[in-house]
């Protein structure tokens, strides 16, 4: 067993906290009150090749490992969760699914531009369309139905709660196509969103993550390619939680990083603070809880780095994914609250970034499975 980083992944580290403190601090404050997305730093995010960190080379990727995916995304959500799970969802959701089961004609269309984030100079990023307004975590009651036309597919319904859904170019949306067949009559299309039919709803005004681009996206009669089928006929539903469970190692990053910046932000401040006499680290009050958040953001780490070792060693990373999913988002929003606490009335005006950081760490709790459906995800594997 070897817990040391090799050089190319510390690099990637570094790269990454640069970026952090360079790019997504300055504004972040800003962005957050007026939920501006943060389109420079996305476009930035693509030319250092983190939007598609894990694509092979060959489809225009950077070809790393998905530890490196993990410590990058640890440092970008130290400073700005809104970006990172704008890059979350384009790496692991969009571009891991057409590189794990796309077709070739799809990669050379598709992941190639997704994996650079930019087509002909402009931003190109993608959307996962799973969740409707009847569908969150009960996955498999799909409505949005696409009817086989022979050529095509015709593509009617709602998602609910897009990620990415205003600025992406490309959208993975799962559809029913036969009822009958429930979660084996799902299948999952790449659809554009410039296509007609597609009507993107305004922007959803959230508790956090507001830089990030949320939108409920509407297909009406909406004309898709027989060939921007993923997979074989019923496969969508299989694609969507297999591709999930590499998402939920993104999310647990985030939550990761939301947890370890409250953390450094509460240390920093105990440090300079003074209370009754004396810096209010040597008040035994604080230093327990900077204590346990020191402890439980150390295991939520090893959870996120053993599920990001076993996808790239090629075993079953389903349960370990859920479980560093679970456990990181339960320690940001738990550390974020005793950050604010620790900071007192400081902590709850915007300058000094731990309240936002709260607001952040509870969708981590939310989005790409609820903590409620990763415990179902964890028990019946473990129980089977
Ligand atoms: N890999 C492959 N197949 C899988 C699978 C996996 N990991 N998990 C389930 N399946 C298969 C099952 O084997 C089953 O097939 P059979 O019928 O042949 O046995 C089929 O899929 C249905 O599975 P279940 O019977 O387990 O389905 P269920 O109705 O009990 O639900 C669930 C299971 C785990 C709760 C699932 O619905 C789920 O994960 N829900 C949460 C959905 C979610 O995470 N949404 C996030 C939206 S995306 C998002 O948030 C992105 C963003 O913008 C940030």
């Amino acid at each position: 067993m070897n817990f040391e980083l090799t050089e190319e992944q510390l690099m990637i580290q570094k790269a990454a906290r640069d970026f952090a403190q360079n790019e997504c601090l300055p504004g972040v404050i800003e962005r957050d009150e007026q939920q501006k997305f943060p389109g420079e730093q996305i476009s930035k995010l693509a030319d250092l090749g983190f939007l598609g960190m894990m694509v092979d080379e060959q489809y225009g990727g950077a070809g790393m490992d998905t530890i490196s995916y993990v410590l990058a995304m640890e440092e970008i959500s130290k400073v700005d969760a809104s970006v990172s799970v704008c890059m979350s969802v384009n790496n692991s959701l969009v571009c891991y699914g057409l590189q794990a089961f796309g077709s070739e004609e799809q990669k050379q269309n598709y992941l190639k531009p997704l994996a650079q984030g930019k087509k002909n100079g402009e931003l190109y990023i993608g959307a996962f369309m799973l969740s409707e307004p009847e569908a969150g975590s009960d996955a498999t009651s799909q409505r949005t139905t696409a009817e086989d036309k022979g050529d095509h597919y015709l593509l009617n319904g709602t998602k609910n709660w897009i990620t990415n859904g205003g600025t992406a170019s490309v959208y993975l949306v799962m559809a029913q196509t036969d009822v009958s067949k429930g979660s084996k009559g799902i299948n999952t299309f790449i659809v554009e969103k410039n296509w007609p039919g597609v009507t993107v709803a305004a922007k959803e005004n959230k508790l956090g993550i507001r830089g990030s681009d949320t939108h409920t996206v509407m297909f009406t009669d909406v004309k898709v390619p027989k060939e921007n089928r993923i997979g074989a006929d019923g496969f969508g539903f299989s694609f969507a939680m297999k591709t999930l469970a590499g998402g939920r190692i993104g999310i647990a990053s985030q939550a990761l990083g939301i947890a370890a910046g409250a953390y450094e932000l509460a240390k920093e401040y105990a440090k300079t603070r003074k209370a009754f006499g004396t810096e209010i680290m040597n008040h035994q009050a604080i230093a327990f809880k900077l204590a346990d958040m020191h402890m439980k953001i150390e295991a939520a780490r090893l959870l996120c780095l053993k599920a990001a070792w076993e996808k790239d060693q090629h075993q079953d990373y389903t349960i370990s994914s859920s479980m560093a999913k679970l456990y990181a988002s339960e320690t940001a929003m738990w550390t974020a609250i005793e950050a604010v606490q620790v900071h007192g009335g400081y902590g709850y005006v915007k300058e000094y970034h731990v309240e936002r950081l709260m607001r952040d760490a509870k969708i981590t709790q939310i989005y790409e499975g609820t903590s409620e459906v990763q415990r179902i995800v964890i028990s019946r594997g473990i129980l089977k």
